[in-house]
């Protein structure tokens, strides 16, 4: 055990007398929350002018691009930081290896490009590498004999990667959880001339409960069924494991590292912010988000309150930036 540090006691010592006013209370404040620390994940679907809501997160639509073009240019005038773009695949484009990926006009890359268009660089454009929301059977990687093939996915998320930012993405985040990704995507995206291209690695993304609402949102549920994704996600029991993992990731060339999901792991976020003083993002996820939303809902909780305690909490962890589907809400609140 560790020795308690003595600077004094009571009654010399009186810890209440640094909180006594608002003044005080901020001038002493260790860590603060602001809009451009935030990420916003947004959903996108097919057609114009088009919103579905979602039923188990109440508060965020799907939208079609157009629709998406204008929430990002609120967003962006709120100074948030970054969209990170999803695409809900129509089935019919869903295939065993998830080919619609490295389709120069899917839906993501159609998002990307029309909010590049309209926004240039006044906002960040993040795109999800992974294949779940192309593949028939839900997965990340491609499924060859039962078995989620390392090496052979890597090289199609190489395509995936490379398509995304010619359509202009200015940040890649590979979501897939393979090894050895993040080298081969930064060789691929060097090689085709995107050198500046950032990656931002899931490094440390766990076989997580709380990402139910998220499969329901992209509509990749149904085709996961049963199944897990434990083989490639980490096991929410492991601490050391996710130091080796982020690790890994930065010396293949990751630019910034994402814990996820957020909440339940605040103390991954400390021990490799500790570890390597590396930028850090967090994924406040979708479970996170229904649990605040529909405990706001209730009247058990005050929503504004808990919600930017929430997103605090994250950068007092140790995050750098924290996506959240209270982005934009959380934007106005503290415009406000
Ligand atoms: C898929 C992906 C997931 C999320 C982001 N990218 C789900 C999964 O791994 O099954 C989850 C986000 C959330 O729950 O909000 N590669």
């Amino acid at each position: 055990m560790t020795e308690i540090p003595c600077f004094g006691a009571f009654p010399a010592t009186r810890m209440r007398r640094n909180r006594r006013w608002p003044w005080l209370r901020e001038m002493l404040q260790e860590t603060h929350f602001s809009p451009a620390n935030l990420i916003w994940p947004v959903f996108v679907i097919d057609g114009v002018n088009q919103r579905q809501a979602i039923g188990s997160m109440p508060g965020v639509e799907r939208l079609s691009v157009d629709l998406a073009v204008k929430a990002a240019e609120r967003a962006a005038s709120l100074g948030v930081s970054s969209v990170a773009i999803f695409p809900v695949t129509p089935p019919e484009k869903k295939s065993d290896d998830g080919q619609h990926a490295m389709e120069p006009d899917n839906l993501i890359c159609r998002a990307t490009r029309a909010i590049t268009e309209k926004l240039g660089t006044k906002i960040g454009i993040v795109c999800d590498v992974a294949l779940d929301p192309y593949t028939t059977h839900g997965h990340d990687g491609l499924l060859i004999d039962g078995v989620i093939a390392n090496d052979a996915t890597t090289e199609i998320l190489c395509k995936q990667a490379v398509n995304q930012a010619a359509a202009g993405a200015t940040v890649i985040a590979p979501s897939d959880m393979m090894d050895g990704r993040i080298g081969e995507i930064r060789k691929a995206l060097d090689q085709a001339g995107y050198q500046d291209v950032i990656i931002m690695s899931y490094a440390a993304k766990y076989a997580s409960a709380f990402y139910g609402p998220f499969r329901e949102a992209v509509g990749s549920a149904t085709n996961l069924g049963k199944g897990d994704k434990k083989t490639y996600q980490m096991n929410p029991a492991n601490t050391d494991e996710a130091l080796r993992e982020v690790a890994m990731d930065l010396n293949e060339g990751a630019d910034i590292v994402m814990v996820k999901p957020g909440m339940p792991y605040l103390d991954i976020i400390r021990r490799l912010h500790d570890a390597y003083h590396v930028p850090i993002a967090a994924y406040q996820v979708s479970g996170e988000y229904a649990m605040l939303k529909f405990a706001s809902q209730s009247g058990a909780i005050q929503e504004k309150e808990c919600v930017l305690e929430s997103l605090l909490a994250f950068r007092r962890a140790g995050a750098t930036s924290v996506l959240s589907y209270y982005a934009l809400q959380a934007a106005e609140w503290l415009g406000s």
